[in-house]
């Protein structure tokens, strides 16, 4: 094993490179030789001055996130950062890349801090439900004042090097060659013969006292209703600055990040983190070369189409966009461009990005505008034989090896594929509305996709900024099959005797942002009512079934756009509606319809019905071979369909739960409706095993 810290003597400076691939994560190896030789540099009477540097993509990019959870070992960063910033020769920290949570922090105990232009600097902890643990609360508000320091830690958001630089974070800026100019920087400061400038002697009692308080209880009144942990800790932790010493501000904050780091929030954080980065590993398709797209066709200008075109037109691609009728194109293209005008309205684009994307697209009526494209992508209506022709032309008139890829929702990409004469070259690309902004893209291989169209579908949505998930081919996928069985909970809830308004609160309050009601209301009725009859004929008969959303439907209460559904809208833009008495009615009818005697639900059980049915569909999808592992179900979730980051996901939800518990809640549940609730038999064999979801996240 190569040295994680290497030393070299340059003019008088011990420079110690950090060598920990891929992102010089501060893993046990890389803190313990990292102070060995920091000590070593110290004591040396050839060394004036040292350079904290480190090799590769970045300088260290934070803790070892992997070894949070496991036991301690010395050591600690905390330790390592106050041994460095104790030395008494000049530490200069040569900061490229992303310097990030612990990787800062260890710059922040450097005596000075010299970064490349193109760098970035952040104190990510509290993404991962912790907080900066190694200093970073108490030496970040010494260098830059609270508001600043409390920017930076509840954000989350790393910023660059000149804005760090204007904020006193960094000293200096390099000019060219990094590490020449950090060791020639070092030199300086131990020819100037002064004391280290350590950021623990900077005296935060010298800014005013009340401005700094009145910064705290700002920010304490913004975070009041905050389900989070971390961003009220790391206030206090600010707070500690103005009010404690700086050895016991160190302690308050290692008492607030011992916490934290306990709870089963950070560990779903956590666990969501590395979801999201292993969702796009596919053994097989290592070494499987994706194929080069530069001109994306995409069929149908509706608002997918055009989220979709968006989207690729930000990544740089060239886009087709095709519409055979002439208005709804125009209406498409008009679409676009109003999304790009109103980003350059709100100063997030300049007039010339906007007029390079625009220059990219390009509308047509005749799908033979697309003989030359690498990668189309169909979006017109959900119908089985419009698709199909869509395909058969597209086999006709793209050129051999262009991959077709169909945005369907819920239907069979074998059939689809079937029309177009080379399914091989057909897969799914499921993006989720509004295409431009939603991250997940759910990518289906169909039976015959050939591995190198899969891979592209992967490397495609990589560059379009996406996350891509692998689903299978069933109705729905992954996400529209969760979503469908967390419906049907919630309105067997309904049935049972909860209000609407009861089990949206209830969803809320677990941390939706809408609750499943709401969201209905917002997609509209139709979809799903479109769905259900569908599926009418293979419905299992000794299921129950709910016809009030049906009842809703025919009434012509579709949702937001009607102006009515489960809730009324009578005024534009109301985000939650409000209840009416007419759908009130109607599930009365259904309820005396069905023989239920209406009892009352409390939230916590109204969210554990639905929570539970999701991951039993979860379970399922594992199963059938859908999903390909559990935490793909939980990135679905939170991209697709806003599953509160901080629980993980479903299956993540149900680990914290324990397996033992949920097979529990279903089967109580089943007694009464099994053909709805009956635990699917990964649990038992989970169970058996003593293991959880987890365990399959290979
Ligand atoms: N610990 C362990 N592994 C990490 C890691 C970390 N801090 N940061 C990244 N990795 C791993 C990723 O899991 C990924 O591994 P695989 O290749 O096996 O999937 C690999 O490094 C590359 O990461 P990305 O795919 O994310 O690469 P990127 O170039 O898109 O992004 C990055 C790089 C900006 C550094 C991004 O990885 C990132 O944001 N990392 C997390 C940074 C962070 O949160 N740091 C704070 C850690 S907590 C801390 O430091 C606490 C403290 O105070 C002591």
């Amino acid at each position: 094993m190569p040295e994680p810290v290497r030393y070299h003597m340059a003019d008088g400076v011990a420079v110690l490179t950090i060598s920990n691939p891929p992102v010089n994560a501060l893993s046990h190896a890389v803190r313990a030789r990292l102070q060995s030789l920091a000590e070593r540099a110290a004591i040396d009477g050839n060394v004036r001055a040292i350079v904290i540097a480190a090799e590769g993509r970045t300088f260290p990019a934070g803790a070892d996130i992997s070894e949070f959870g496991k036991p301690p070992a010395a050591p600690w960063l905390p330790e390592v950062c106050a041994r460095i910033e104790a030395i008494e020769k000049p530490v200069v920290a040569a900061i490229h890349g992303t310097a990030l949570g612990g990787g800062f922090e260890v710059a922040l105990a450097a005596h000075a801090r010299i970064a490349d232009a193109k760098a970035a600097v952040g104190l990510p902890e509290v993404k991962l439900g912790i907080l900066p643990g190694a200093g970073g609360t108490q030496r970040t508000p010494r260098l830059c004042g609270a508001g600043p320091a409390l920017d930076l830690m509840l954000s989350g958001e790393p910023i660059h090097a000149r804005a760090a630089e204007r904020l006193g974070l960094v000293d200096v800026i390099a000019k060219d060659d990094l590490l020449k100019e950090a060791i020639a920087f070092a030199r300086k400061l131990a020819d100037a013969e002064v004391p280290p400038l350590r950021s623990s002697d900077r005296a935060p009692q010298e800014a005013d006292p009340a401005a700094w308080a009145a910064e705290i209880a700002k920010r304490r009144e913004a975070l009041k209703d905050t389900p989070l942990h971390a961003p009220p800790r790391i206030v206090d932790c600010v707070e500690a600055v103005q009010l404690l010493p700086f050895e016991a501000g160190l302690d308050f904050e290692r008492a607030a990040f011992e916490d934290l780091v306990g709870t089963p929030q950070s560990a779903a954080l956590r666990h969501a983190f590395f979801a999201e980065r292993r969702a796009g590993k596919l053994p097989e398709l290592k070494g499987v070369p994706p194929i080069e797209v530069d001109h994306v066709g995409i069929v149908g200008a509706g608002l997918m189409g055009s989220g979709i075109a968006v989207a690729c037109l930000n990544a740089g691609h060239r886009v087709t966009l095709i519409e055979k009728n002439i208005e709804t194109l125009e209406a498409g293209v008009e679409r676009i461009i109003d999304i790009y005008d109103r980003q350059v309205a709100r100063k997030k684009m300049s007039v010339e990005d906007r007029d390079a994307r625009i220059g990219r697209l390009a509308g047509r009526e005749d799908l033979d505008a697309l003989a030359e494209a690498d990668l189309v992508i169909e979006a017109v209506v959900e119908d089985m034989d419009i698709k199909q022709r869509v395909f058969a032309s597209l086999g006709r008139i793209t050129a051999p090896g262009t991959v077709l890829a169909t945005n369907t929702s819920y239907l069979d990409i074998d059939e689809i594929a079937r029309g177009s004469g080379r399914p091989e070259d057909v897969m799914g690309l499921h993006f989720f509305s509004p295409a431009q902004v939603m991250r997940l893209v759910e990518v289906i291989p169909g039976r015959e996709t050939a591995a190198n169209v899969l891979a592209t579908g992967f490397d495609f949505a990589g560059t379009l900024g996406k996350i891509a998930v692998r689903a299978g081919v069933t109705d729905g996928f992954i996400g529209n099959r969760v979503l469908a069985a967390y419906r049907q909970a919630a309105e067997l809830t309904l049935l049972d005797g909860a209000a609407p308004e009861e089990i949206d609160a209830a969803m809320r309050a677990f941390g939706f942002p809408l609750g499943p009601f709401q969201v209905s209301d917002l997609a509209g009725l139709d979809i799903a009512w479109a769905r259900r009859k569908r599926l009418a004929a293979t419905r299992d008969p000794a299921a129950r079934y709910v016809s009030i959303p049906d009842r809703l439907c025919e009434m012509g209460r579709l949702g937001r756009k009607a102006g009515y559904g489960w809730y009324a809208y009578p005024k534009n833009g109301d985000r939650l509606g409000e209840v009416d008495p007419a759908v009130a009615a109607v599930v009365d009818e259904e309820r005396i319809f069905q023989g239920v005697t209406p009892r009352k639900f409390s939230g916590g059980e109204i969210q554990r019905r639905c929570l539970v049915a999701m991951a039993n569909e979860g379970a399922k999808l594992l199963a059938e071979g859908i999903a390909r592992r559990p935490s793909d179900i939980d990135v679905v979730m939170m991209h697709g369909f806003a599953f509160p980051r901080w629980h993980g996901g479903p299956m993540m939800w149900a680990d914290q739960r324990g397996l033992l518990q949920v097979q529990k809640d279903l089967r109580r549940l089943a007694e009464d409706d099994p053909a709805a609730w009956a635990p699917a038999p990964v649990f038992g064999d989970l169970i058996k095993n003593g293991r959880g979801f987890d365990s399959l996240n290979g």
